[in-house]
């Protein structure tokens, strides 16, 4: 595992939003470390080509940057980001205002296990850098078959690192079961190593 896939693990890693500094923190360098992994996480938002109006649910949105990010370019989408950490939801707060953009983005408390939006509202379900935070993926991954509609879909992005096995067993037993695709995301071309590995899951297929 290269240095920097160490570096940037360990400082996602600390930022589980349980303190207004460890928030600021992680907001101040690894989010900016981050930023190609937003960008292209974006991009692969911007490719599936998203009706206007499609409600979009960051899972642990953290600081918001992702959200900021996507709302730049789709201002059409309806936002949604949602964390445990009230102080990760207020720094999110704070940035969506200085960005200008608070009025357009529901800001929300929950965790991927309970999810404060309704049944089939979802179209797409991403999460960055965060299911190795979750206690229980499972749960998390039925509560996300729960609020994506018939044609939702699931893209997670995590270290690649971080073991699949929770997420795959939870797809399996949607209604009908999926399989995510996993891709390697290179957002480093110079690292000898891919740092993420995106997994995508399409319900109803
Ligand atoms: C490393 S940060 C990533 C934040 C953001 N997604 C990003 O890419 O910058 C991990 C986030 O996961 C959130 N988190 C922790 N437990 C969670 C859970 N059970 N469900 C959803 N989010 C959770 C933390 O509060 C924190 O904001």
């Amino acid at each position: 595992m290269s240095a920097l896939h160490n570096a940037l693990h360990r400082l996602a890693g600390s930022a589980d939003g349980s303190s207004g500094a460890g928030a600021e923190n992680y907001d101040r360098l690894p989010t900016r470390l981050l930023g190609p992994l937003y960008r292209r996480v974006v991009d692969d938002l911007i490719d599936a080509n998203l009706p206007a109006g499609a409600v979009v649910l960051d899972v642990g949105t953290g600081p918001g940057r992702l959200l900021i990010e996507l709302a730049r370019r789709r201002p059409d989408l309806q936002l949604i980001g949602i964390d445990p950490s009230p102080h990760m939801l207020a720094l999110a707060r704070k940035n969506l205002n200085a960005a200008g953009i608070a009025g357009s983005i529901s800001l929300r408390a929950g965790t991927a296990a309970a999810l404060p939006v309704d049944d089939s509202s979802v179209d797409v379900a991403v999460s960055t850098v965060t299911m190795h935070h979750w206690p229980n993926i499972g749960a998390g991954v039925r509560e996300l078959e729960r609020t994506l509609g018939p044609s939702g879909q699931l893209l997670i992005y995590d270290f690649r690192f971080v073991s699949s096995a929770p997420l795959e067993q939870g797809t399996r037993t949607w209604n009908p079961p999926v399989t995510p695709q996993r891709s390697a995301v290179w957002v480093a071309p110079w690292l000898p190593v891919p740092l993420f590995t995106r997994y995508q899951v399409a319900a109803g297929s």
